[in-house]
């Protein structure tokens, strides 16, 4: 396994629409392992193949709830102070050649960011709900009505396979604004 190089933007390959997966084998596999090390390294709930600069139609999610059962923790990370944090459970999932089929009537606002986008984040409206078609490593079809943040998040990272960005939903004067904040954290960094 291996953590990639996360693209950002302005990268014009984040841009590029990616082709179904047509062999189920162990490059895939690789690749699957390879994207969820980056994600979790990364923090982030989500991937797409092509920010790992793949342009094949494969995703990973992983909304890692807290874990109910799990001991909380004790975390003196932040400043000092000690608080507890419930352990969150590994929740990975996979999917290849994605459809979204029956997007709901009704919307549905999310907080979104992305990790080709780093530290920005912006309201996105999105269908609340939406039935997905996809195969799995072994190229069996599955299909499930998904919701909530899952229904978001499936959505957005499928706008990553047709070259869509969440920050392409804003109005052009929060797109502009957005780019500038980062533009801004780059040169602080
Ligand atoms: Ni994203």
């Amino acid at each position: 396994m291996a953590i990639r190089e996360i693209l950002e933007v302005p990268d014009s390959r984040l841009k590029t629409v990616s082709t179904p997966v047509e062999k189920f084998d162990d490059e895939l596999k690789v690749l699957v392992e390879d994207m969820f090390e980056t994600m979790y390294d990364a923090n982030g709930i989500g991937l797409a193949a092509i920010q790992v600069g793949v342009p094949l139609r494969v995703l990973v999610i992983d909304l890692q709830p807290e874990d109910p059962d799990a001991e909380p923790e004790e975390c003196t990370a932040h400043g000092g102070h000690s608080h507890t944090h419930q352990p969150l459970k590994k929740e990975p999932r996979i999917f290849i050649n994605p459809e979204i089929l029956d997007p709901a009537d009704e919307f549905n606002v999310y907080q979104e960011g992305c990790l080709s986008v780093p530290d920005i984040y912006a309201d996105v409206e999105r269908p609340k709900t939406c039935r997905v078609r996809w195969k799995d490593l072994e190229g069996t079809v599955h299909l499930e009505e998904m919701e909530g943040l899952m229904a978001t998040c499936i959505q957005h990272e499928m706008d990553h396979l047709e070259g869509i960005l969440f920050i392409e939903h804003l109005s052009r004067l929060k797109r502009n604004m957005a780019l500038k904040k980062l533009e801004k954290l780059r040169k602080a960094a």
